[in-house]
């Protein structure tokens, strides 16, 4: 809601890797897949393979054809950053 998006670094992204707090990163984008567990059509243990992490190269083992960019739209929460950017 608001539509404000975070810059998440791999650190941060570590932090959500529970079913009841599940975050993913695919392809530089950021999700919160928690409400999306149940309808996971492969199944929540499937999907938990990819939480707190980047799950692009899983994803396309997978199913790269899913186009999770629609599905998951209301899910965004920001970008997939470094974990230590330089600062200017
Ligand atoms: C189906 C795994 C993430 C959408 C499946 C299936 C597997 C799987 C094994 C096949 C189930 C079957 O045929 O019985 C995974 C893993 C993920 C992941 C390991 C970790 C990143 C996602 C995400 C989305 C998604 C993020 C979309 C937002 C779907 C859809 C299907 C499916 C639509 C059924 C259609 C198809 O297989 O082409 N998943 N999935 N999955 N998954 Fe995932």
């Amino acid at each position: 809601t608001g539509g404000r998006l975070l810059q998440v670094t791999p650190r941060q992204l570590a932090k959500h890797n529970t079913r009841t707090d599940a975050w993913l990163a695919l392809r530089g984008k950021v999700y919160n897949v928690t409400p999306y567990f149940e309808y996971h059509p492969g199944g929540e243990d499937e999907l938990s393979r990819g939480i707190g992490r980047d799950a692009t190269e899983l994803f396309n083992e997978v199913h790269k054809w899913v186009n999770f960019e629609s599905m998951l739209a209301k899910c965004l929460v920001g970008h997939l950053v470094e974990d230590s950017p330089t600062s200017c």
